[in-house]
């Protein structure tokens, strides 16, 4: 078990946004294959790596939380080019010099990030390419801006913490990669009122802080979007990610 438990999010893990395509682009382009080997460090239900899969990668999935991989799985059963297993970020079980890309799509801040960044530095092949990236909600949006107000006022003090900070500084201070480069690229999530209402049941970050509260804010969050009287939400995210390449004299 791992600090972060995403048990009780399983079930609704995979109704949250899609990465930006041009992001994952981005990343896959940096390898310097046409099939590259991808080992998807905390994968969850599977989010990034159908990404990966659908962009010719053969990926190694790895996720510590058995709920979450099952999903995992299950959505990713057609591909032959995919497998799973349990591990972290700080000890992923994986073959060491073997990777071409090592990615988290959300999980980064989940780990003890020097740890990973050590371990992902011994998973990758010579000049291989690390990459972590979030959705941040544009909270500029008028609906978003009403939920955040919302949010804040109930929680104070609530903090999106290390999943919207800089990531460059830990990565740099590594010494384990160069390039440090930053992705942003936007996404407008189209998406069924009712489903969005239902991926804040997964807001992990947002269940942690407001404990007991979770459930009333959610429901309070689910009058504000349905009073829209609108089937279908137009919720704009931007896709934000980093990468790094390993450089030479590994550890
Ligand atoms: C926000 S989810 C992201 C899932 C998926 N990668 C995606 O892009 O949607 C974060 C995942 O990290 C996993 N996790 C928690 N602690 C971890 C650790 N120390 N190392 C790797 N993954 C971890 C959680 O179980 C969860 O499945």
């Amino acid at each position: 078990m791992t600090t972060w438990d995403y048990t009780t999010l399983a079930a609704t893990y995979s109704l949250r946004p899609p990465y930006a395509p041009r992001a994952i682009d981005r990343i896959v382009g940096l390898a310097a294959t046409a099939h590259p080997r991808a080992a998807d460090i905390g994968a969850g239900t599977g989010h990034l790596t159908l990404d990966l899969l659908a962009r010719g990668c053969r990926v190694d999935a790895v996720e510590p939380n058995a709920a979450m991989a099952e999903v995992g799985r299950s959505r990713t059963a057609e591909h032959d080019q995919v497998g799973w297993s349990a591990g972290t970020g700080e000890e992923s079980g994986l073959p060491g010099f073997t990777y071409d890309l090592v990615t988290f799509g959300s999980s980064f801040n989940t780990t003890d990030r020097p740890a990973a960044l050590r371990e992902s530095a011994r998973l990758l092949v010579d000049r291989g390419h690390l990459a972590c990236l979030w959705n941040h909600r544009q909270l500029d949006d008028p609906l978003q801006f009403e939920i955040e107000s919302l949010i804040r006022s109930r929680v104070p003090g609530y903090s999106y913490g290390l999943r919207r900070e800089d990531q460059g500084p830990v990565i740099e201070k590594s010494g384990l990669f160069g390039e440090v480069t930053v992705i942003e690229e936007p996404i407008l999530h189209e998406v069924a009122a009712t489903d969005w209402l239902a991926a804040w049941r997964s807001h992990a970050t947002l269940q942690r802080q407001a404990g007991p509260l979770f459930d009333d804010l959610v429901s309070e969050i689910e009058r504000i979007a349905l009073s829209l009287g609108q089937e279908v939400l137009d919720v704009p995210y931007l896709t934000v990610g980093w990468t790094a390449r390993l450089l030479e004299g590994r550890p």
